[in-house]
């Protein structure tokens, strides 16, 4: 019999957003969202391009949810787009909104796939930001109270939440670096919005305890940066130490009860947020699990003349690249293994990992993503590899279930193991698909089938 590392209920899944899939931007009662605003700024979309129609996946749920049932998946993560729910971001709820999402958890179960639900995938409404967005301590305790709307809708048939999606970027890139919605500059305001956003996990952890009931799996899914340093010299081990500290420190260590880590705050001086008494306490709310976005590893150095955190990130000549990002898959060891040793989480998921590649349709119809696969077979290695040292690692997402609205690149990277071709809306599955649904049933056939009572009473 062969031994294999994956256990019989592992969580093998595919991963997708909201915005990036759903299209009906404006149907059904829909509130504008900050990504609704910034896709339709000139020059922020590599392409020009919007999310207005992406997948279509909003009037093409049914479809993909038997592409999935095709690919054999047993879990599939999404995210809910919070103004479809709540179109003013707070007030009145939208019926016609709860209905969609109500609809596509129930044809998940009907194929039997277990759905994860995101609440926070990067579309605040817009109407929150006008007055602040994630600066504004008031977005914290609207997004508890639209999460307690969804649990309170969902609850009954969904078990796994996720508050946050990439706290990191939703803040960095959306309010420091300006190329994520809202688009704002200003590293202060940045920092501020990071507390008030992992305020809102901590708030909104107990009200979906308490609305999902019994059988709960609340959990968050950060992107984890790896970092190796350039050199050996004290300069550039320090900047490794000061990204690491803004990107991955600076939200699990008070997530985890420990408070933001000192040698942050000391190094933002001036920037540090505004805390108020009981915060923190709030924020350490107990998880069931932590995510894992894992894409790549990052070489870095000191760099005095630089920005706010000193550093350069450099090319590493070492290591082959997708069409965007170098790829490493010993990074996802690394991090699963640190995360493990470092923070006391009862379980991992791996929330996201993928490749985009230069993807075309070959004269026979099909895909030939050979480069895709090979990332996944050797991503997968590593996550067996992590498991064997004990973490206690439960599922893995492949993000992403197809092509869709890629953020700032728009529709120029495919991260797809289906193909999707925008002019007719038709879904291909690729052969890095086809070897996935492969995987997956070999890896469960490679377990022997529990024995039944009757067989037992057969063999008797
Ligand atoms: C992650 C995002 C996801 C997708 C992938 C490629 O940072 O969470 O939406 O864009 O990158």
């Amino acid at each position: 019999m062969p031994k294999t590392v994956f256990p019989r209920d592992f969580a093998w899944g595919v991963a997708t957003s909201s915005y990036q899939i759903e299209g009906a931007a404006t149907e059904d009662g829909k509130g504008e969202s900050i990504w609704d605003r910034f896709a339709h700024t000139p020059g922020t979309i590599k392409d020009g391009s919007t999310g207005d129609i992406a997948c279509d996946h909003y009037h093409r749920y049914q479809d993909d949810v038997r592409v999935m049932q095709s690919l054999g998946v047993n879990t599939y993560r999404f995210s809910i787009a919070w103004p479809r729910i709540v179109p003013d971001g707070k007030g009145a709820v939208s019926p016609a909104g709860l209905d969609f999402y109500s609809r596509l958890v129930d044809a998940l179960l009907a194929a039997n796939i277990t759905p994860f639900i995101t609440l926070y995938h990067w579309d605040l409404p817009q109407k929150l930001q006008d007055v602040g967005g994630w600066n504004n301590r008031e977005t914290a305790y609207a997004f508890a109270d639209y999460a307690e709307i969804i649990a309170n809708h969902l609850g009954d048939r969904v078990k796994h939440w996720i508050t946050h999606n990439e706290l990191w970027c939703t803040v960095f890139l959306g309010y420091s670096m300006g190329v994520f919605a809202p688009g704002i500059r200003d590293s202060k305001i940045a920092l501020q919005a990071a507390h008030h956003v992992l305020l809102s996990h901590g708030l909104a952890v107990p009200r979906l305890r308490a609305a999902v009931g019994p059988g709960a799996q609340i959990g968050v899914a950060p992107n984890i940066g790896v970092f190796y340093t350039h050199s050996a010299k004290l300069e550039d081990q320090q900047a490794v130490r000061r990204i690491d500290g803004n990107m991955n420190r600076w939200f699990l260590d008070p997530m985890a009860g420990r408070g933001y880590p000192q040698d942050m705050w000391d190094f933002y001086g001036e920037y540090v947020p505004d805390v108020q008494a009981g915060d923190m306490d709030i924020i350490a709310a107990p998880l069931d699990f932590l995510g894992v976005n894992y894409y790549n590893t990052s070489l870095i150095m000191d760099n005095p003349d630089g920005d706010d955190l000193k550093i350069k990130g450099v090319p590493n000549p070492d290591l082959a690249r997708t069409a965007d990002r170098e790829i490493e898959p010993q990074g996802l060891y690394l991090a699963l293994t640190r995360l493990h040793e470092e923070y006391d989480f009862p379980a991992f998921y791996i929330t996201e990992n993928g490749a985009a590649y230069d993807d075309t349709l070959s004269p026979d119809g099909r895909v030939h993503d050979v480069d895709r696969t090979a990332f996944l077979a050797s991503h997968f290695a590593q996550a067996a590899r992590a498991m064997e040292a004990g973490v206690p690692l439960k599922g893995y997402f492949v993000w992403s279930l197809m092509d869709n609205f890629e953020w700032s690149q728009g529709y120029t990277l495919r991260y797809g193991i289906v193909y999707v071709d925008f002019e007719t809306q038709e879904r291909i599955i690729k052969d890095s698909g086809l070897w996935y649904r492969h995987f997956i049933t070999y890896s469960r056939a490679a377990l022997p089938e529990p024995i039944t009572k009757d067989q037992q009473l057969l063999t008797e």
